[in-house]
C-alpha cells in the first residue's frame, strides 16, 4: 500500500510516516518541500496518482474555512484518482472542525477521522517551546483547565491502524487522548522537574494572549481565529479522557510523564 502523508515534515506527519514505514507501507511524503501545496490545486494530482491512501493534516488549524474547502476538494480529487482510503487529523472538542470532517465524506471515500486531544509535543516542538526554553515561562490561556495531553506516537499508531485495518475503521470517528488529566500548570511543573530547572506557568485570558500574538507579528485575522479557538477549547469541555488508543491499539496510551522524561533527556528544555 502506498500512502500519501501530508505534513510529512511536521509533528504528526513525520510520526505517521515513520509508523507507516514500520508497518510495511510505502510512504509518499507530501509537503511544500516535495512540491505539494494545499493552496495550489495543480500540485495535488501528481502527489496522489498511483497511491492507495492518504493522511490529511491541514496546516495551522483543521477548523479554518480554508481547511474545509481544501479538504473537500482534495478528497474529491483523491477519490477520482482511485485514492479512496482517507484519514483526516481533527481536533477533539473543536466545533469549527466539524465542517472539515464533513467535507471529507465525499462519495466513494473510505474515510476515517482521528480527533486528537492537545498534543504533548506542543510543549517540545512548535511555538511554545522557545518561550519555555529561553524564558523559563509559559504564558498561555489554559487557566486551570484539565487536559489529557496525547503523545503523537499514539496518534500516529492510530492513524496507521485506520489505514491498514481493512474496513474496520471506515466511516468512523476515533477520539484519542492520553491516559491522565493534567492542568497546564501541572504539565509545566512536571517539565521543570524533569529538566532540572524552575519553569513557571502564567495563565492569561485568551484576549490578552491574542494581544501578545499580535505583538509577535501574527496577522490580525489569525489572532482573532486563535482567540476564539482558545476561548472555546479551553473552557473545560475537553476535561475528560477518550478511549480511542485503547480501543484501536489494545494498549494504554503513553503517559505524559514518559514524554517528559524522554524530551528532557534529549535536552529539549535546556536553557
Ligand atoms: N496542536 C494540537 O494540540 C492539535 C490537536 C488536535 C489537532 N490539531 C491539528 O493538527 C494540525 C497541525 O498538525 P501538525 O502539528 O502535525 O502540523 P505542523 O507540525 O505545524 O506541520 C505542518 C506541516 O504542513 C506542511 N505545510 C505547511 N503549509 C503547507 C502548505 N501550504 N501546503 C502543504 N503543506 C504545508 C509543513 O511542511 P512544509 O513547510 O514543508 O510545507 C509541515 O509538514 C492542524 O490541523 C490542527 O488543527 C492540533
Amino acid at each position: 500500500m502506498t500512502v500519501v502523508v501530508t505534513g510529512a515534515t511536521g509533528r504528526t506527519g513525520s510520526r505517521v510516516a515513520q509508523a507507516a514505514e514500520a508497518a510495511g507501507l510505502t510512504v509518499r511524503a507530501a509537503s511544500r518541500a516535495q512540491g505539494f501545496d494545499w493552496r495550489d490545486r495543480s500540485t495535488w494530482a501528481g502527489t496522489l496518482r498511483g497511491a492507495d491512501a492518504a493522511y490529511l493534516v491541514f496546516p495551522t488549524d483543521v477548523g479554518s474555512p480554508e481547511a474545509t474547502r481544501a479538504v473537500g476538494e482534495f478528497a474529491e480529487e483523491a477519490v477520482s484518482l482511485g485514492v479512496r482510503r482517507l484519514v483526516l487529523l481533527s481536533a477533539r472538542g473543536e466545533e469549527r472542525a466539524r465542517p472539515t470532517e464533513e467535507a471529507l465524506r465525499v462519495p466513494g471515500a473510505e474515510w476515517t477521522v482521528v480527533r486528537a486531544a492537545w498534543f504533548a509535543q506542543n510543549f517540545s516542538e512548535g511555538p511554545l517551546v522557545e518561550e519555555l526554553r529561553l524564558g523559563g515561562e509559559l504564558v498561555f490561556p489554559g487557566g486551570e483547565v484539565r487536559e489529557p495531553f496525547v503523545d503523537l506516537r499514539d496518534v500516529a499508531d492510530v492513524v496507521v491502524a485506520a489505514l491498514t485495518a481493512g474496513e474496520r475503521y471506515v466511516g468512523r470517528v476515533l477520539e484519542v487522548s492520553g491516559p491522565r488529566l493534567l492542568t497546564f500548570r501541572e504539565a509545566v511543573a512536571d517539565i521543570g522537574r524533569a529538566a532540572g530547572r524552575e519553569l513557571t506557568y502564567t495563565p492569561v485570558p485568551a484576549r490578552r494572549y491574542g494581544e501578545r500574538l499580535a505583538g509577535f507579528g501574527v496577522p490580525p485575522e489569525e489572532v482573532d481565529f486563535l482567540v476564539e479557538l482558545f476561548e472555546s477549547l479551553l473552557d473545560g469541555r475537553n476535561a475528560h479522557l477518550s478511549d480511542g488508543v485503547r480501543k484501536v491499539l489494545d494498549r494504554e496510551p503513553r503517559d505524559f510523564a514518559e514524554f517528559v522524561r524522554e524530551a528532557a533527556g534529549a535536552g529539549v528544555w535546556k536553557a
